[in-house]
């Protein structure tokens, strides 16, 4: 396995010791919970966690954990989580967290809102003392507001921008919303406060800052493996 992978399922790994049988669980997006996933599968090979159940926080880690056979619900049915797994794109040391790279940010952070516990999953490389530092700042917006949404964000010091898929067509979210990264050169000194600007405007369907939320983070280095919050 690639080294960088390596470092992924280390941390999957070292998550998957807050999993017990019987529990709710949110299931992340991203490479690294691509890792967990394999892992939850591989468990269960071994005749472990036969009444998990997970609510996936994408329509990739969906059809993913359906092919591996891990067994899915919904909100509807599991309104609270014991516990989210999930991976994140910046780190802080107050356990503040970047995430949207992958454009799930609206239903990780409804999955993560109603979780017990939330667990990130990371490699070395998404630590920073400053949010906005190593990752632009994801914002799903409705399509109707974005036009008069990105000179507000100018405003707040963002430089935003589109984002684009492969086709040069503007990335569509799960939820049928664009994704406006914001880029702050100098980082985000205030990330509460700019959390609340953001929220206000209407057309801001979320941002990717998840602050107060993780209980826990994983993050596997070359030279180990190390846990930030609470130990699992
Ligand atoms: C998805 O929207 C993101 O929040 C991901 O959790 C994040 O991009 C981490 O992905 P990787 O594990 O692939 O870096």
């Amino acid at each position: 396995m690639e080294k960088a992978e390596a470092l992924k399922r280390a941390a999957a790994e070292r998550a998957a010791g807050w999993i017990e049988d019987g529990m709710a669980l949110g299931l992340g997006t991203g490479s690294t919970v691509r890792h967990l996933l394999d892992v939850i599968a591989e468990r269960r090979a071994a005749g472990e966690w036969g009444s998990i159940v997970g609510v996936p926080t994408s329509e990739d880690t969906a059809a993913r954990a359906r092919r591996l056979g891990i067994p899915l619900g919904s909100l509807a049915e599991y309104p609270r989580l014991d516990l989210t797994i999930d991976g994140a794109d910046e780190v802080d040391p107050e356990l503040r967290l970047i995430k949207g790279l992958g454009a799930a940010l609206l239903r990780e952070k409804v999955v993560a809102s109603v979780s017990e516990r939330l667990v990130i999953v990371a490699d070395e490389s998404k630590v920073v003392e400053l949010l906005g530092t190593r990752a632009p700042l994801p914002v799903e917006v409705d399509p109707f507001a974005e036009p008069v949404l990105l000179d507000y964000f100018r405003s707040l010091g963002a430089e935003p921008e589109l984002r684009l898929g492969d086709g040069g067509e503007p990335r569509v979210t799960d939820g049928g919303h664009h994704i406006v990264d914001c880029r702050f050169p100098e980082g985000i000194a205030h990330p509460e406060a700019l959390e609340a600007a953001l929220l206000v405007r209407p057309g801001v369907v979320e941002t990717g800052l998840f602050l107060g939320m993780a209980t826990a983070v994983v993050i596997a280095a070359a030279d180990g493996v190390r846990v930030m919050g609470e130990a699992g």
